[in-house]
C-alpha cells in the first residue's frame, strides 16, 4: 500500500468522514452573518475551534479540510490548528483553489484558480501539517451548460492541481460539483455528472495521478432544486451509485460526497442509501460542510459561550453521518 493510499483509507475507514470546514472568509461571512455573528477573525476562530475540540472528532471524522487564514491560527491553548486536528485522532487538510472566476468564452460558467505558485504553496501547507487538499470544480446545469468548455478545462485544472498535490505527498480531494441549482430533471443531473467525471478522470490519467492516492468528492444525483418533478432518497441512492459505477476507476479507494445545499437530514438519509446498496468496492463516505455544521452554527450563535450545547449538536450530527456511512442510520436515531 502506499502512502498516499494509507491516507486515503485513514481519512474515511469504519465510516469516518470529512468535516470541510474550509469556507473562504467571503463565504464564512455570510453564514455568520446569516446567524447575526459578526465575521470577526477571532469569531471565526472561535466556532471553528469548537468542532474541533469536540469529542466527536475522535470517532467520527477522519479529516477536516480547513482555509488558508485556519491552517495559521492558533487555539485558545496556544495549539496550532493543525496540531490541535490530530491531537484528537484526525487528519488536518486545506483548500488551496483560490475559487471559481468568470470562465473567458462562457457565459455564465466558471474555472477554478490557483494553479500559479502552487507548488509552492502546496509545500508550505505540508510543513504546517496538511496532509491531503482539496479543489472544487463547479459546473452548473442549464440547456447549455455545463459546455464542453468548462467540462475541459475545469478537469484539466483538477489534474494538475492533483499531479502537483501528489508531489508534495499529500492526498488530492478532487471536487467536480455540479451544482443543484435549476429545474433540471435527475436524468440530465445524472448525464451531466457522469460526462464531467468521466472527463476528470481521463484528464487525471494524462497528468499520471495515482488513482488509488486521491478521494473524489462528488455530488449526489439529485434533481435541480427548482424542478417540479423531485425524486425519492431511494432514487437518490440508486442512480448516484449507478452514475459512480460507470464513471470512477476502480483503483480509487474513496467517495466522499459534498452535502451541496441538501438539509441536514437529506444528506444523512440519502448517504444510508447509497451505502445500503453500494455493491461496489469504493468507500462511500461524507466530506460535509453546511450538513454537518447548520444547527451547531445556529444554535452557537444564539449563545457564543455555549462551547458544551454546540459540541453536542455538533457531535449528534457527525454520529449520525458516521452509522449512515456504516448505512446504520434511521430516523429514529435523529430523536
Ligand atoms: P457543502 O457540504 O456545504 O456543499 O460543502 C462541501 C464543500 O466543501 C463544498 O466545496
Amino acid at each position: 500500500m502506499t502512502e498516499l493510499n494509507s491516507i486515503a483509507l485513514k481519512i474515511l475507514q469504519n465510516g469516518k468522514g470529512i468535516l470541510a470546514a474550509d469556507e473562504s472568509t467571503a463565504t464564512m461571512t455570510k453564514r455568520l452573518e446569516a446567524v447575526k455573528v459578526s465575521s470577526t477573525a477571532e469569531n471565526r476562530l472561535l466556532f471553528r475551534e469548537i468542532l474541533f475540540s469536540a469529542s466527536g472528532m475522535t470517532e467520527f471524522i477522519g479529516g477536516v479540510i480547513l482555509y488558508d487564514e485556519t491552517i495559521k491560527q492558533e487555539s485558545s491553548k496556544k495549539n496550532r490548528i493543525p496540531e490541535l486536528i490530530s491531537n484528537m485522532g484526525s487528519i488536518a487538510g486545506i483548500k488551496v483553489d483560490t475559487g471559481a472566476k468568470k470562465l473567458a468564452g462562457s457565459e455564465n460558467e466558471r474555472i477554478t484558480e490557483g494553479l500559479d505558485g502552487l507548488r509552492e504553496r502546496l509545500n508550505e501547507y505540508y510543513k504546517l501539517g496538511a496532509k491531503f487538499t482539496k479543489w472544487r470544480g463547479v459546473y452548473n446545469i442549464s440547456k447549455s451548460h455545463p459546455s464542453k468548455l468548462s467540462i475541459h478545462s475545469n478537469a484539466h485544472a483538477l489534474a494538475r492541481y492533483s499531479s502537483l498535490v501528489q508531489e508534495c505527498n499529500m492526498v488530492p480531494i478532487v471536487e467536480p460539483e455540479v451544482l443543484m441549482d435549476g429545474d433540471h430533471s435527475a436524468k440530465e443531473c445524472y448525464e451531466k455528472t457522469s460526462e464531467v467525471i468521466k472527463k476528470c478522470f481521463e484528464e487525471l490519467i494524462i497528468h499520471k495521478v495515482d488513482l488509488k492516492g486521491i478521494i473524489l468528492k462528488p455530488n449526489m444525483i439529485l434533481a435541480g432544486n427548482k424542478s417540479k418533478n423531485q425524486i425519492s432518497s431511494e432514487q437518490v441512492a440508486k442512480l448516484t451509485l449507478e452514475c459512480l459505477k460507470n464513471s470512477v476507476p476502480s483503483e480509487v479507494p474513496g467517495i466522499a460526497f459534498l452535502s451541496g445545499g441538501q438539509s441536514e437530514i437529506e444528506a444523512t438519509e440519502n448517504l444510508n442509501l447509497i451505502n445500503k446498496y453500494n455493491d461496489t468496492s469504493f468507500i462511500m463516505s461524507y466530506s460535509y460542510g453546511r450538513a454537518l455544521q447548520q444547527t451547531a452554527l445556529k444554535f452557537w450563535s444564539k449563545d457564543i459561550n455555549n462551547i458544551e450545547g454546540t459540541q453536542k449538536i455538533f457531535n449528534h450530527r457527525a454520529k449520525m453521518n458516521t452509522l449512515a456511512a456504516k448505512a446504520k442510520w434511521s430516523k429514529e436515531l435523529e430523536n
